[in-house]
């Protein structure tokens, strides 16, 4: 279906309701959850991380997910022009999304790359072992080497680039439909596995059971920023992808569903990697190569040929949970250009593609020739990760919420939330008033304590 916009330009919308909550949930479901999450969890001291991040989610999930499907909707346009068709002043919020959403693709393309790569050593057999040196030796020898990572982040890119070119309908909700379930059902296949594990128990203890003398700022910091990169939030992620719902699509409703989805498959991830972890004799403060070392020792319990064709596929489903986040990702920019800047889809594809290679260019190399490069104590891998999810998209979290409690306004903002009153939301009032006065300074708090202001 498509409508016809003052710009004359033709947008695409969802077709249909299953298709948005799977494209939506796709992109909030990915690399974040999976590989992001529990390695962070591990880095923060399980429970307590863990706890943190939950309360940001209930406080975040529901309220700014709603917030930023009102405004794309509202305004039926891209990022920038979101903000912008509201009150010109406030166009820039939208393009801090578009130069995270650049900051992000930087890493996350690369991630995905080693995904990619781990399908092929998964079906060749060379990861079937349970020894912990093994598998971290294998997942540094990939990472740190100078090509192989580019040349993988390179195909997970022209992946992105054909799902992505193909438009909303044919590309996005397609893709999604069918790898979103396929993703949820091995996920639980490996949770049962891994709780089974001997000696599991002490990692569902640690994640958890959270130990309150943990909760540092760095913690707070961590576990904040890490619910804003798992929901998609504080980007206009959310914003251009409501900007493609049609007027009777219920938003309160999907905007429940999609945080639901997210944590659901976080925790599944918690209770698959941490358990196997202590198990396997891993140490939870592994950092980015978690995953990709407890997960293979895991299936290779299952026994070498079975263990192969699950580790096959559960990299395949790793990769594709990637893919529907990365082209959400991509969606954003390229949404911008087409509307803003007129080009066509396939050129805007292309360009912001190249640039996005360059970028992973040098956060690749950053783990390995260019490791010696540091800015601010951080790698430019660590970097792109913590400006955005930390900082960035807090930020812009904030200024959404600003923006739609006091640019758009209440009554504006609840007409377009309940389709003109038709959809009951009984929370209504306390909706507006958590993002014109609460959330606001909630996100300003722990702004304050990720500079150390309440560090005694
Ligand atoms: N939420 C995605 C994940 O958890 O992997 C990452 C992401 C996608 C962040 C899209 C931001 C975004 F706009």
């Amino acid at each position: 279906m498509y409508t016809l916009k003052d710009n004359n330009v033709q947008r695409s919308q969802w077709g249909s309701k299953i298709g948005f909550i799977l494209a939506a949930g796709g992109s909030a479901v990915g690399l974040g959850n999976i590989w992001r999450f529990p390695y962070l969890a591990g880095e923060n001291g399980g429970g307590a991380f863990v706890l943190i991040y939950l309360i940001t989610v209930a406080i975040i999930g529901f309220t700014l997910m709603l917030a930023e499907f009102t405004i794309g909707r509202y305004s039926q346009s891209n990022a920038v022009g979101a903000f912008k068709n509201i009150d010109k002043r406030f166009g820039f919020i939208g393009f801090i999304g578009v130069i995270v959403a650049f900051l992000i693709m930087g890493f996350y393309m690369i991630v995905g790359g080693w995904s990619l790569a781990y399908i092929f050593k998964a079906i060749t057999g060379t990861i079937s072992t349970t020894d912990p040196n093994f598998l971290s030796s294998s997942f540094n020898e990939l990472v740190v080497n100078d090509f192989q990572p580019i040349f993988w982040g390179g195909i997970y890119i022209i992946l992105n680039i054909f799902i992505v070119s193909s438009g909303i309908n044919k590309g996005i909700e397609k893709a999604s439909k069918i790898l979103m379930p396929a993703l949820f059902v091995i996920m639980i296949i490996l949770t049962f596995k891994s709780l089974s594990l001997e000696g599991a128990m002490e990692g569902v203890k640690f994640f958890i059971k959270p130990n309150f003398s943990e909760i540092t700022p760095k913690v707070v910091l961590n576990a904040a920023g890490q619910a804003f990169f798992s929901l998609s939030l504080g980007m206009t992620c959310m914003v251009t992808y409501g900007s493609y719902l049609n007027k009777s699509e219920n938003l309160v409703k999907n905007a429940m569903i999609v945080p639901l989805l997210d944590t659901l498959v976080a925790i599944m991830a918690g209770f698959v990697i941490l358990p196997a972890v202590f198990a396997f004799g891993f140490t939870p403060e592994e950092g980015p190569s978690l995953a990709f070392v407890t997960i293979p020792a895991v299936f290779t319990t299952m026994g070498t040929n079975l263990g192969t064709i699950f580790s096959t596929l559960f990299f395949i489903l790793l990769t594709i949970a990637a893919i529907t986040s990365s082209i959400s990702l991509l969606e954003i920019p390229v949404a911008y250009l087409i509307e803003q800047r007129k080009w066509t889809r396939r050129k805007a594809v292309i360009i912001t593609s190249i640039i996005v290679f360059v970028m992973c260019i040098f956060s690749s190399l950053s783990k390995g020739s260019l490791s010696h490069v540091m800015i601010g104590g951080k790698s430019i891998f660590d970097l792109y990760g913590f400006l955005t999810s930390n900082i960035l998209q807090p930020f812009g979290g904030l200024m959404v919420c600003l923006f739609l409690g006091w640019i758009l306004g209440k009554k504006k903002a609840l007409n377009e939330a309940t389709n003109e009153g038709t959809v009951k939301f009984r929370l209504a009032n306390l909706w507006i008033f958590l993002l014109k006065y609460i959330i606001p300074v909630l996100i300003f708090l722990i702004f304050l304590s990720g500079l150390g202001v309440f560090n005694i």
